[in-house]
C-alpha cells in the first residue's frame, strides 16, 4: 500500500490503508490538517503541495480547475480532499494553510 510523507512535518510518513480513501482522509487519519468546508471542494485550506508522486494522483477535479484559475491553487497544489492516490506521495504544507499548533520546518 502507498506511503504519504508530509516532508514539512518532520516528514511524518502515513501508510495508506484503503485506496478508496481521499488524500485528506490520510492525512487526518496521522495528523490535524486544515479542511474549512469538510471535504466538499468548497474552500482551499486543504491543499498541499505536491513535491513528488504527481503522478500517483487521481485527476483535477473542476473545483481545482476553477480555484486554479483564479490563482487560489499553484500548479503543484491539490486539494486533498479532491485527491485520491495510487502510490507513494511526498506532500508539503502550504504556510498559509500552516496550523498554529503543529511544529512545521520549513
Ligand atoms: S476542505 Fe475545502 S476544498 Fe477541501
Amino acid at each position: 500500500m502507498p506511503n504519504v510523507i508530509i516532508a514539512n512535518l518532520q516528514s511524518k510518513t502515513i501508510h495508506c490503508e484503503d485506496k478508496r480513501e481521499s488524500l485528506l482522509d490520510i492525512l487526518l487519519s496521522a495528523t490535524d490538517w486544515m479542511h474549512a468546508c469538510g471535504g466538499k471542494g468548497r474552500c482551499t485550506s486543504c491543499k498541499a503541495r505536491i513535491l513528488t508522486g504527481s503522478e500517483h494522483l487521481s485527476g483535477k477535479t473542476r473545483p481545482e480547475d476553477q480555484y486554479a484559475k483564479l490563482n487560489k491553487l499553484r500548479s503543484d497544489e491539490r486539494l486533498t480532499c479532491q485527491t485520491y492516490i495510487s502510490g507513494d506521495v511526498t506532500v508539503e504544507v502550504p504556510k498559509e494553510t500552516q496550523l498554529p499548533h503543529l511544529n512545521y520546518s520549513e
